[in-house]
């Protein structure tokens, strides 16, 4: 697959902060990079888990929350998530709904493995009918 070198730092980024996953519950270690519009590097995340199970943040709504906290009004480019997963992992429904609030429906999103790219999705693909209270444009 023919990427950007911006798709391919993200990648790398997102592979480089999955290795700081708190994950001692499920040993699953994801990592998230959301490119945002105006902004030359990646945000990063990573899952954090909890005993109580509950508390968990999974690595795309860290990534997103992360962005709002340094960057205030996000406008995301696109998102790549990472794992090292043959099957490249999508991110969970509650994670869609939270990229739904600042996601286009055209957003590219990558789910990368150590291998690189996997698949390439719109965001619609993942979440056809978000709930919204406004359009993302
Ligand atoms: N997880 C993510 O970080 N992103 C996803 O899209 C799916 C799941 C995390 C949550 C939990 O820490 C672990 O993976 C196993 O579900």
């Amino acid at each position: 697959m023919k990427l950007t070198k911006t798709v391919e730092a993200a990648v790398k980024a997102a592979l480089k902060t999955r290795k700081n996953s708190y994950s001692p519950y499920s040993d699953f270690k994801v990592g998230a990079a959301l490119k945002l519009k105006g902004v030359d590097h990646a945000v990063t995340g990573t899952n954090v888990e909890n005993a109580s199970y509950g508390g968990t943040v999974c690595a795309e709504r860290a990534a997103v929350f992360r962005a709002v906290a340094e960057h205030g009004r996000i406008r995301p480019e696109f998102l790549v998530v990472a794992t090292t997963e043959k099957k490249a992992t999508v991110p969970c429904a509650i994670c869609l709904q939270v990229l739904a609030e600042f996601c286009s429906d055209s957003m590219p999103v990558y789910l990368a493995n150590e291998s690189g790219v996997q698949r390439q999705l719109k965001f619609q693909d993942l979440l056809p009918e978000p709930f919204r209270s406004f359009e993302v444009k």
